[in-house]
């Protein structure tokens, strides 16, 4: 480039930064929004309370507008600038693509993947669990301020009592104790909301709404043909007040949760979605919730299509509507609302009051005051989504889950400097989309623990041992083979989304076919103990392992997330110790676990 153009290019300079400017913005895609033209409606008026706001929109709406909003794809109201609104969208360990609200195909591919929940709960330690609700709320609004999304409400925590190990949705959740589950619930859904960890909530105003799920006594998918959508739970009162409701009664009361989902099982013979006397009198009632109730995903239909519960699909709408539930995941109200309310089995109150909490909703989170890039959280933007700080949490939250079950004779840690050969064995060793469990998003980075390793120590050799955690194909005499020539062996063992997920239970506790023949052959051959790591979420029977003096140390590592290779690599090599917590200085004892 010459000179002359240098000079006329800095001439041009400011025109040139608003055309850079210019496409930049062009980038981003304008959030969805009401109540940009200045306008006389009520329902726009901020100064106004928000049941009123909520209340005139309702009321200018015809009922064949009205039902078209039942569903979680709320179509748009043209004449009253009303967007579609998506209402399902996942965040259970970091913003995901799982629901249809928000879409990580554009300009922003990924969002931070922290540790599936069960792990994230063995750090006992509830400033981190704020924390990552904190970074989801603001990740759920830079993806919503860059045009990624049309939805604000996230459909987590799940917070169901995990109390059948053998459930295959149990590594959602933060385990079997209901008191922990609810101090969980509490302070993730405070971070997610934008609240303060502790202390009044003072605030209607919503950086992204929080769902706590599924309300109640749900921890089956499919046993032996026994599945969700048909099963009813016997609960007795006791139960229900001691064991499954604890955590929904503080996600709702200490978390200020804006959100409740109903579950597919029925309890006592009455679908959850249709029982008003768990969401109305006592959600709503003793517990004064203030937000809206959705179904699981077609859990309306299956009422009628499953159950046999209701006689007629819009016996179904009224169950539920009358019961207190707001919004259907699926299209099924929006199919049969108008028929039940033509047939006078639902009045244009049950309608409306549902509605109401609608978009009361969709007015708390700000999308009701023009456009939200110029209202509060406009400010949060793309470059926030995947951030350093975001990275590090997840980092931080797989160090501290990950629980060391065995150690004899100092096996661990490893010493960078010893090391000079190591043979990483077993299924689980490689696989990066493992780590991230299920409800998850495209994750900022990806590591398997092998990368991690090698990193480590230069030679480095991988073995997989079996097809994969089914382990139904093996090659043992391979794995042997790289064990007896290393100086060092790392297996990782235990199971996948194949072995537990939604739909699908385990029959029992031990680890898959061959894997244990794999671990027992590998430890005889090695040349030291052996170091065992075991992911995955709900429990593996290792007595086995605990027993055989040939594996030295066990660690337990669940869906470790994004960060989890490097994680267990840290751990491995005495850079982390997990039996050491972090909590925050500023944290109120009623806040520790012990
Ligand atoms: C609301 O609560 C926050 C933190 O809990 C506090 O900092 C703030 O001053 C409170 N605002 C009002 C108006 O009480
Ligand atoms: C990798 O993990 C995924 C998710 O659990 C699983 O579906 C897949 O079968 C695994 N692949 C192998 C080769 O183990
Ligand atoms: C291994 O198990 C999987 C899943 O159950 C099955 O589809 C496959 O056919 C099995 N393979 C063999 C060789 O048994």
């Amino acid at each position: 480039m010459g000179r002359r153009t240098h000079v006329v290019l800095a001439a041009a300079a400011p025109a040139l930064l608003l055309v850079l400017l210019r496409l930049h913005m062009a980038v981003a895609a304008d959030p969805p929004f009401s109540c940009g033209a200045p306008s006389s409606a009520a329902f726009c008026d901020r100064r106004l309370p928000i049941e009123q706001r909520a209340g005139d929109l309702v009321s200018k709406l015809t009922l064949e507008e009205k039902i078209s909003q039942l569903g979680d794809e709320s179509p748009a109201v043209d004449r009253l600038g009303v967007p579609a609104y998506k209402w399902w969208s996942e965040a259970l360990h970091g913003v995901a693509n799982a629901g249809r609200g928000v879409h990580l195909d554009g300009p922003l591919r990924a969002a931070t993947s922290f540790p599936q929940v069960i792990l994230t709960a063995a750090s006992f330690n509830p400033h981190l669990w704020y924390r990552i609700g904190q970074v989801i709320g603001t990740e759920a609004r830079g993806v919503y301020n860059n045009g990624q999304a049309e939805g604000l409400t996230f459909w987590a925590p799940n917070i169901n009592v995990f109390r059948d190990p053998r459930w295959g949705r149990g590594q959602e959740t933060p385990g079997e104790d209901p008191t922990m589950t609810g101090k969980y619930a509490a302070v993730f859904v405070r971070g997610v909301q934008g609240y303060a960890i502790s202390g009044a909530i003072n605030s209607s105003d919503l950086e992204a709404s929080a769902c706590c799920k599924h309300f109640t006594a749900y921890d089956l998918e499919n046993w032996k043909g026994v599945t969700r959508f048909a099963f009813d739970a016997k609960v007795t009162e006791q139960d229900l007040a001691d064991t499954y409701n604890p955590p929904f009664k503080s996600c709702v009361e200490d978390g200020g949760a804006s959100g409740i989902m109903c579950s597919y099982n029925r309890v006592n013979g009455v679908p959850t979605c249709a029982d008003h006397n768990l969401l109305s009198k006592t959600a709503r009632g003793d517990w004064s919730f203030n937000g809206y109730i959705t179904s699981d995903c077609d859990a309306v239909a299956i009422i009628h299509d499953v159950q046999g519960y209701a006689k007629a699909p819009e016996d179904a709408v009224a169950d539920v509507l009358k019961a207190g539930m707001d919004v259907n995941c699926g299209g099924y109200i929006q199919t049969h609302g108008v028929s039940a309310y033509q047939q006078g089995k639902i009045t244009g109150e049950d309608i409306d009051r549902a509605l109401r909490n609608l978009f009361a909703i969709r007015m708390r989170l700000g999308l009701f005051n023009g456009n939200p890039k110029y209202n509060r959280y406009g400010n949060i933007r793309a470059d926030q989504v995947c951030k350093k700080e975001h990275q590090d949490l997840a980092l931080q939250a797989a160090q501290d889950g990950i629980v060391l079950l065995k150690n004899d004779a100092g096996a661990l840690p490893l010493s960078k400097s010893k090391v000079s050969s190591v043979a990483v064995i077993g299924p689980n060793g490689n696989n990066a989309s493992l780590l991230l469990g299920n409800y998850f998003g495209p994750p900022c980075i990806s590591v398997t623990p092998f990368q991690a390793l090698q990193g480590y120590v230069k030679d480095a050799t991988f073995v997989q041992g079996c097809n994969a955690a089914v382990c139904n194909v093996s090659n043992i005499g391979e794995a042997v083979h790289a064990a007896s020539s290393a100086d060092y062996v790392v297996l990782f063992m235990g199971l996948d989304q194949n072995q537990e997920r939604e739909e699908v239970d385990r029959l029992e506790l031990g680890l898959p076919g061959m894997q244990e023949s794999l671990v027992n052959k590998v430890a005889d051959a090695a040349k030291k103990p052996v170091i065992l790591v075991l992911l995955c979420g709900g429990p593996v029977d290792v007595t086995f392992a605990k027993n055989n003096p040939k594996i030295g140390a066990i660690v337990w590592a669940g869906y470790p997330g994004q960060a989890g290779g490097i994680a267990i690599a840290q751990v491995l090599f005495g850079e982390h110790n997990p039996g050491e917590i972090l909590f925050h200085p500023t944290l109120s004892n009623s806040w520790r676990l012990s």
